[in-house]
């Protein structure tokens, strides 16, 4: 759509809002589930990365038999998931807070299958293993170890800082600590390639880095590929099944999904596809994710001033992590300003129209984030609001 007639669209909205497409997120699920059956492989939903219960439903729906779960990222908001429907939760991050696991119990002591916790080490054993013991529970709590497949060429960690179960006698370990508790069943591996799903090899903010990125990226997919084809070929030789082997993102499809030890890869992001994905030279999905700002003053005359601003994407600083105005055509942030905290000047060139009132739209950083700032999305579909939904925020729910 051009800006016309978003700003037609967007008249009488109250801005700042999110704005999403809702043809373009399908057309993405459809591009990531085409990729997914071609490789006779599943894909699970990172919901830290959308954060709108609707769009996750949508995404898994439309998705069919090629996409099965949802990656969380936090207990209570497995717990929440859980009342809205959702089942086969891997909860992608350990916990070792017991008001957690005290949220969870109702679906622990009828549906204990339905939640996955991730493990790293005795710690997390010891924690779930008291409360299971406390609590008197029938059934074993399901667990998926996180494996680290960080690329550590002499010794220097590429990658990101997680688990600390590198090696595959660090993984035996772990793995014979669960066996030997009645109270816990290994159900899953994960391992996370950040440095190949997380790193932007395209990237116009800092194109200097580009080449070493991809350097290290081709030399590291062989690299994760060896170690989880270890665990997996360890696994195989001690006869132990898991239900699932879980890796990548996004940024690292076409990778992960090749694999042999892969049982499923995890995409969030590019349903939606914030502008940092776009600087992956695999990644082919359509923006579908805005957030529309609407022009309040125009203090000089190449200059105008939108209402709101300022969200950023959380990881390394930089100026990647800014939000970027995308519709009028010829708009651009002010070194000196970016995105402020209420107000985000933008220059205009000559031949652009845009004039106080109008709504000027931006593409943010990361998916998920930026939706904690709204209560709901407004779903756009041919050129016509189709419904608003709500986020976790409009549901009353926060989850950090
Ligand atoms: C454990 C894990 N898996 C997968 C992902 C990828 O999610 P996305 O597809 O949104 O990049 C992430 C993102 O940080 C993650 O932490």
């Amino acid at each position: 759509m051009n800006h016309q007639q978003w700003t037609l669209l967007l008249e009488d909205r109250v801005l700042p809002a999110a704005v999403i497409d809702l043809d373009a997120f399908d057309r993405n699920v459809e591009r990531i589930r085409k990729l997914t059956l071609a490789s006779g492989k599943r894909l699970r939903i990172a919901s830290k990365s959308i954060r709108v219960p609707f769009l996750m439903k949508r995404a898994l729906d439309l998705g069919g038999g090629a996409f099965q779960g949802l990656l969380t990222y936090s207990v209570r908001e497995s717990v929440f998931l859980y009342q809205q429907g959702f089942r086969d939760l891997v909860i992608a991050y350990p916990t070792l807070q017991k008001a957690d696991l005290v949220a969870a119990l109702p679906i622990l002591k009828t549906d204990t299958a339905a939640l996955t916790f991730m493990v790293d080490s005795e710690a997390h054993l010891d924690f779930l293993s008291q409360f299971h013991t406390q609590e008197g529970l029938d059934h074993p709590l399901s667990v998926s170890i996180d494996l680290d497949v960080s690329y550590r060429p002499l010794g220097i960690h590429i990658g990101v800082q997680r688990s600390p179960i590198r090696t595959l006698s660090e993984f035996e370990r772990l793995l014979e600590a669960i066996r030997k508790r009645t109270s816990l069943s290994l159900v899953g591996v994960m391992g996370y390639e950040a440095q190949i799903a997380g790193l932007a090899d395209t990237n116009p903010f800092a194109p200097l880095l580009n080449p070493a990125k991809k350097l290290i990226k081709r030399l590291s997919v062989r690299d994760v590929a060896q170690k989880r084809e270890n665990v997996a070929a360890l696994l195989k030789k001690k006869g132990i099944t898991i239900t699932f082997f879980n890796g990548g993102g996004t940024g690292s499809l076409s990778s992960t999904l090749r694999e042999d030890a892969i049982t499923e890869a995890t995409a969030g992001s590019g349903f939606l596809q914030s502008h940092l994905f776009d600087y992956y030279a695999t990644n082919q999905n359509e923006a579908a994710e805005f957030v529309a700002l609407r022009v309040s003053r125009a203090p000089d005359t190449h200059v105008l001033t939108c209402h709101g601003g300022g969200i950023i994407g959380s990881g390394e600083i930089g100026n990647d992590k800014s939000m970027i105005p995308v519709l009028p055509l010829g708009i651009s942030l002010l070194s000196t300003e970016g995105c402020g905290e209420v107000q985000t000047p933008l220059r205009k060139k000559n031949n652009t129209i845009l004039k106080p009132g109008q709504p000027v739209l931006f593409r943010p950083a990361k998916t998920g984030e930026p939706l904690e700032r709204f209560r709901e999305v407004h779903l756009f579909s041919d050129q016509k609001w189709l419904k608003s939904v709500p986020t976790y925020r409009g549901m009353n729910e926060e989850f950090q």
